[in-house]
């Protein structure tokens, strides 16, 4: 199969620039195009405006800045004719059928035969996109529709016509799937295909309850995010993200295109929605929605629409009691509540399930295709089948008859039975004739997930667990919220060394968490600190150093595979790694002074080993490199940043699909096993801290940083350099261990320190003090 490596992105807005950006990223070439802005000189503006969005945008679009030289912009009345270059023409204009059509007769003038034609809509259905095509090209099209922002957003769905050649599929799944990795979903040709189709469903319905219950939207959110395994962004703030009138836009569609009995009907109006929009509050990109930041005379504060009285208030932070994210138990707890939050939770919920799963057969043959949609296109932690078992089918059967709900074919089948089940050391799913087929994944994926399903845990605890993967690699998982790291977490690590060491012949340390880790519990920290518990917390970071240092040098190779954010005290457990095997969105860096305090789990030693085996760096001494990067808490958003930064060194690699990252990091432990030699203890030569003491008083003269950077500047410096050097001597792993304890512990016991570590866990931001 010839691989794809130029497309044609026609339709430089939103998609096409996220659309071009990602392929730029994956290493294809782009040409891209838009139309001429009518009275411009510049006949190029439109896609000169994309690249400049693209250049500037958060988070970035652009896994380096560099990968932007794959993108060539140019004009569909100059430029078209290229098209015949590329082998994939990706159609991103706007979302109207008369300009596609019109594009499409265009785009067949020039394509060479052959060449793949996809469009991005996410309401069009592909046999009215299709209507006026030539067999020619009905047989190269597909639909490829894309989830913005598109280098971040999982989901891909893939929709064939009739017409469509299987082997352009299979063409585009794999550069989909393999080089831009994305999780490809195959479609049926239904309205909204199956991310919207549920995704839009759930939030109209939230919408329209939250209204009909009175409750606000700051409410609505609090219930219908983390509680419901859900992002925090719930609903109204969706809505603002995504886009009021864009909203508006795709749910008209679905009108126009949903069947009339289709139980989606009822919840498309949306007068709160409509009346916004009337008053230009279009949503974030307006800078006001259903949310909005108002800069008064005591500075800028947070409002919120009132849905009754339909004028902008302060937003209130609600205060619900403790509710269990959406695991086992809680989603259950949550749905029985007898209050407003539990009554809303389980509307929503109920209604949203039960046409789910009314949409198996026609929409969707397998459950699972519905819930990867809904995990990787709407970041939700289970979809709603994997809810529903969650819940149990049972119980869930039960209550909607109570509500009156009618219980669909899938449920009347399954008869009590779950929706997965395990097999013989298979994952199963239910099928609308009552059986059950095996969940098959692409070859080249294993989910921890369904390791998890289908077999028994090695050893466990509430922080994590030991897995067997197979083939003699074990798999190391954190599972405590946001995966920060506690006592129990080393200490199940340092069990599992021992487990591994006999048992096993490597160890992958990954989880299938939206980060990695997020660093050391601060809360912890805090709690130790307000009780002046100091050797409680020397005791806790020499056990962290020490179960790193035992990894580190362990007589087995281990492989580190992070995704999302693995900053702080996780991204030392990286750095103690032989390899990392990451994902492509990894974001990594030492970022504790943004809480006043240092590395000390081995980040500032492993970081000064890395940068002082560098040659001839332009005569800047690794020393004064590690500093800048721990004091500025410096990260990099990918592992292509990572590289120069020394965050990730040459053998290091990563996947685009997040769904692939764990079968690549067993293969390479695998391939690490033979002949395997744990590294080398290195020592390092003393350096005067003369200079790094000068640089911190530069930029508190400089007004660059305040008097505690400078404090927390001198406790780095003192880890990494000496006051008094001995030309004779030599710094040991161990000694540097001891720094970083003392100047943690030192750090921690100042009240500036254990401000930022407070305001840090109340706001999730960090203090400046
Ligand atoms: P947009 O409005 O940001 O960009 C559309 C671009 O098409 C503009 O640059 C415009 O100059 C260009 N254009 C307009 N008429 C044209 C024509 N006749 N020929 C060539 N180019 C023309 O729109 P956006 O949001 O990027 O949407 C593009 C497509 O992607 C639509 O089909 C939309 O339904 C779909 N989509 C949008 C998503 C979103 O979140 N914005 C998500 C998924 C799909």
């Amino acid at each position: 199969m010839k691989p794809i490596q130029r497309v044609a992105v026609i339709g430089a807005g939103t998609m096409g620039s996220g659309i071009a950006s990602h392929l730029a990223n994956a290493g294809i070439s782009v040409l891209l195009l838009d139309v001429v802005p009518s009275g411009s000189t510049d006949r190029n503006q439109i896609t000169e405006q994309s690249l400049e969005r693209i250049r500037k945008s958060r988070p970035p679009a652009l896994m380096t800045p560099e990968v932007i030289e794959q993108i060539e912009i140019g004009n569909l009345e100059d430029d078209l004719h290229r098209i015949s270059e590329v082998d994939w023409i990706a159609e991103a204009i706007v979302e109207r059928l008369d300009a596609k059509h019109q594009l499409y007769v265009e785009i067949e003038e020039h394509r060479r035969p052959g060449t793949i034609v996809s469009s991005n809509t996410s309401t069009i259905p592909l046999r009215d996109l299709t209507q006026e095509m030539p067999p020619e090209l009905q047989r190269d099209f597909c639909i490829t529709h894309f989830f913005n922002p598109v280098r971040y957003m999982r989901l891909l769905e893939i929709v064939a016509g009739p017409a469509t050649d299987p082997e352009v599929i299979k063409r585009l799944t794999a550069c989909c799937d393999l080089q831009l990795g994305k999780g490809v979903v195959h479609c049926k040709d239904t309205p909204g295909f199956l991310g919207n189709r549920v995704g839009l469903f759930a939030i109209q319905c939230a919408i329209a309850t939250a209204v009909r219950m009175e409750l606000a939207p700051e409410v609505a959110d609090a219930v219908m995010g983390r509680p419901m395994g859900m992002p925090k962004t719930g609903v109204f703030r969706l809505y603002d993200l995504i886009g009021l009138d864009l909203m508006l836009d795709v749910l008209e569609s679905l009108r126009n295109t949903l069947a009339a009995d289709d139980a989606f009907h009822p919840w498309i109006d949306c007068p709160a929605v409509e009346s916004l929009v009337e008053q230009g509050h279009t949503g974030d990109k307006r800078g006001a929605g259903f949310y909005r930041t108002r800069q008064t005379t005591d500075g800028r504060k947070a409002e919120v629409f009132d849905l009754q009285r339909q004028e902008y208030r302060p937003l209130i932070r609600p205060q619900l009691p403790a509710m269990a994210a959406g695991g086992a138990g809680g989603l259950r707890a949550l749905v029985e509540r007898d209050d407003p939050a539990g009554q809303f939770a389980w509307e929503v919920l109920s209604r949203t399930l039960v046409y789910a799963a009314s949409l198996v057969p026609d929409v969707a043959d397998e459950l699972v295709s519905i819930d990867e949609a809904m995990k990787l296109g709407f970041s939700w932690t289970h979809g709603p089948f994997g809810m529903i078992d969650l819940l149990g089918t049972q119980w869930f059967c039960e209550r909607i008859e109570q509500d009156g709900l009618v219980v669909p074919p899938l449920l009347q089948v399954a008869a009590g039975q779950p929706m997965y089940r395990a097999n013989r050391g298979r994952l199963q799913q239910m099928t609308i004739d009552g059986s059950y087929r095996d969940v098959e994944r692409p070859a080249g994926v294993i989910r921890l997930g369904d390791v998890a399903k289908t077999t028994e845990a090695i050893i466990t605890n509430d922080a994590a667990t030991l897995w067997d993967l197979g083939d003699g690699v074990a798999c190391f998982e954190f599972h405590t919220k946001a995966n920060s790291l506690d006592s129990r977490t080393m200490s199940l690590l340092d069990q599992a060394l021992s487990i591994v060491e006999t048992r096993f012949r490597g160890l992958v340390v990954y989880n299938e968490g939206p980060h990695f880790s997020v660093g050391v519990n601060l809360q912890c920290v805090l709690d130790w600190a307000e009780q002046r518990a100091w050797s409680e917390i020397e005791a806790m970071l020499s056990d962290f150093q020490q179960t790193c240092k035992r990894m580190k040098y362990s007589s087995f190779p281990v492989v580190g595979a992070p995704a999302g954010m693995s900053i702080g005290g996780g991204f030392e457990v990286l750095l103690h790694c032989d390899v990392l095997q990451a994902h492509a969105n990894t974001v990594v860096g030492l970022v504790e002074t943004k809480v006043g305090l240092i590395p000390a789990g081995g980040g500032c030693k492993e970081l000064l080993l890395r940068w002082s085996e560098v040659e001839g760096d332009e005569g800047i001494p690794p020393q004064q490199r590690v500093f800048d990067l721990i004091a500025a808490g410096v990260t990099a958003s990918s592992p292509l940043e990572a590289m120069p930064l020394k965050m990730f060194r040459a053998l290091d690699q990563f996947t685009m699909n997040r769904d692939r990252v764990l079968a690549a990091a067993k293969t390479r432990v695998i391939s690490m096993i033979d002949g395997y030699q744990p590294p080398v203890q290195k020592r390092l030569v003393p350096t005067h801290i003369g200079p790094l003491i000068q640089r911190c008083e530069e930029l508190r003269d400089a007004k660059q940083i305040s008097p505690h950077d400078l404090t927390v500047g001198h406790a780095l410096a003192k880890i990494l350099c000496d006051s008094a050097v001995d030309k004779e001597s030599y710094l040991t792993e161990d000694e540097l261990f001891e720094r970083e304890r003392e100047a943690f512990l030192g750090l921690v016991q100042t009240p500036q320190t254990i401000a930022r570590i407070r305001h840090m866990l109340a706001t999730g931001r960090p203090l400046k003090n």
